[in-house]
């Protein structure tokens, strides 16, 4: 199978920014069309919503259209993108959205059990019934949405269950199928792999448990062996499900994880057993042994920087072959700025924010808690035809505020680049009049904790022109050190580091397709205070003078 690198409709590459609805969104009309509108008014292009397996098949073997129709039909009366959230053999580590029918029948649908013989209210991943009835259900919906929409491209993406695995007092399930699983020889290839990468998770707890060439799950992976056997079989349920949806329309399959580790970090207990968590070597599992997933996603509630890099990075640290999509993050202030990070430190080709309708009001005014998602959405968007030129190149820098920091320092070629994050504290005339008078109030609390991040992406053309955009963020540039030891005597007051830079142009604007429009120019008091960033501002384009480099 050739993996989907990014999102598509009709040909054209999206950006996916959005929102994905809350669970019980999807099934009301009203309900529905307010998680639609609060997309909408906070810039984004893309609503996820869900359609429940329960809803689809309620009787076996019967498929009602009905609601699938509704949504698609209505996401696109909005001119958004869809991506559908399949809530079938596992909604969050149990089996809630399953149908009544697999429900009332555990001896022909069989449950994860316990040590003691009880019965979770999880599917056992070890079952080829579950497995195939669910992969029955997929297969129709696919078909469906191909012949909805193959010819519109509403639909970009359809996510394959929703963070899988055992959520229940169990790493592995008890039931005569998974012991048999459990206790039969590891696959070779997954072996290899741990072989391969003894730095990885996975290679690091086959190299713990000893470095068995062969064995049974606990013999090769020892107290890691329960979740990895829960990992393997459950990426090959969901592969063969993925593969039957496949078969009827290609559309970019995804999954997502439950990445969370709770307290203890225990398998079962905190989080679901066998999801492509990064830490302890699940998601190296699903690596090898997915073919038709396109992308493994986390869900991202993190707000701590570092801890949101880590995570993004071992689901990105395979660029080549999986692409980065984070399908839920937290709806609080720092989940804004770090979509800055996502998109242009990690590549990402899509965020979205879980239960986008708390950040509107009922006549889709954004809430103040809204505000700054909307102004990321829109920035984002806004240099899309950048990102699509630079990213990757070197060319592209990403600049996400630490709390607490209030300088960052970058070389640009010739030139020294200093960015500032808050509002500066100097001049009421260190902006516009449309922004200046609130820079007094501002001041104080530049690096306030609870502030909303500063964050900004900076893209540079050739050596002297640059196209910035961000919010509560201040650039400025000079000509970097010459060889002789000298201070240039721009750097040396605060007034003269910004008077004294060689600008040829500072201009605010926005693209048209890949046309970029001017909208306003900066000159005299509005340019001589560095380059200020703030997202209505929109794009800053910024040439310097060649003759001003050192
Ligand atoms: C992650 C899940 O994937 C979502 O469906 C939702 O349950 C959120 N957690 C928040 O509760």
């Amino acid at each position: 199978m050739t993996r989907h690198r990014e999102f598509t409709a009709l040909g054209r590459p999206i950006l996916s920014i959005g929102g994905q609805a809350r669970n019980s969104s999807a099934f009301t009309p009203d309900d529905a069309e307010y998680a639609c509108r609060a997309v909408d008014a906070l810039g984004g292009n893309t609503v996820a919503m869900p359609v429940s397996w329960e809803l689809f098949e309620p009787r076996e073997g019967e498929f009602d259209p009905s609601p699938v129709r509704d949504l698609i039909e209505r996401v696109r009366r909005w001119g958004l993108h869809l991506v559908i959230l399949w809530f079938a053999s596992w909604k969050n580590g149990t089996m809630e959205y399953a149908p009544a029918w697999v429900k009332e029948d555990p001896a022909r649908f069989p449950r994860v059990e316990l040590p003691d013989g009880g019965r979770a209210f999880v599917l056992s991943q070890h079952s080829a019934t579950n497995r195939d009835a669910d992969a029955r259900a997929f297969a129709a919906l696919l078909g469906l949405v191909r012949d909805l929409d193959a010819e519109h491209g509403t639909v970009i993406a359809v996510q394959v269950e929703n963070e899988p695995g055992i959520f229940a007092p169990v790493r592995r399930d008890f039931g005569p199928d998974g012991t048999r699983d459990f206790t039969s020889p590891v696959p070779e290839r997954l072996i290899e792999r741990a072989r391969t990468f003894p730095e990885s998770p996975l290679g690091a707890a086959w190299t713990a448990a000893g470095s068995a060439l062969q064995g049974n799950w606990p013999e090769v992976f020892g107290g890691y062996g329960a979740e990895a056997c829960s990992a393997w079989h459950l990426a090959n349920y969901i592969d063969t499900v993925a593969a039957a949806g496949k078969e009827a329309y290609d559309l970019p399959l995804t999954v997502n994880t439950w990445v969370g580790m709770g307290t203890w970090g225990v398998a079962g207990l905190d989080y679901p057993s066998g999801g492509a968590v990064p830490t302890t070597g699940s998601l190296d599992i699903w690596r090898t042994a997915v073919e038709h997933i396109d992308m493994i996603c986390p869900d991202m509630y993190e707000p701590n920087l570092d801890a949101y890099r880590d995570k993004l990075a071992a689901f990105g640290d395979d660029p080549g072959r999986w692409p980065l999509f984070i399908p839920e993050t937290g709806n609080a202030n720092p989940n804004a700025a770090l979509m800055f990070h996502a998109v242009g430190e990690r590549g990402a080709i899509g965020q979205h924010v879980f239960a986008i309708e708390d950040l509107v009001d009922e006549d889709g005014g954004v809430r103040p808690a809204g505000e700054p998602f909307a102004r990321s959405f829109g920035m984002i968007r806004d240099v899309e035809p950048l990102i699509r030129r630079h990213r990757g190149t070197g060319a592209m820098h990403t600049l996400v505020q630490t709390p607490g920091t209030r300088v960052e320092r970058l070389s640009l070629g010739p030139w020294r680049c200093v960015v500032i994050f808050g509002q500066p504290d100097f001049a009421w005339n260190a902006m516009d009049f449309r922004h200046g008078r609130e820079v007094a109030e501002e001041a104080e609390a530049r690096t306030d904790l609870g502030q909303e991040w500063g964050r900004a992406f900076i893209f540079q053309e050739g050596e002297d022109e640059f196209w910035f955009i961000g919010h509560r963020a201040r650039v400025q540039l000079q000509a970097e050190l010459s060889d002789d030891g000298s201070v240039p005597y721009a750097l040396l007051s605060g007034e003269h580091q910004t008077a004294q830079t060689p600008t040829l142009c500072i201009e605010e604007g926005h693209f048209e397709a890949e046309r970029f429009v001017r909208d306003r120019l900066r000159t005299g008091d509005e340019a001589r205070h560095g380059i200020w960033l703030l997202a209505d501002c929109r794009v800053v384009h910024v040439v310097m003078s060649s003759a001003g480099r050192r």
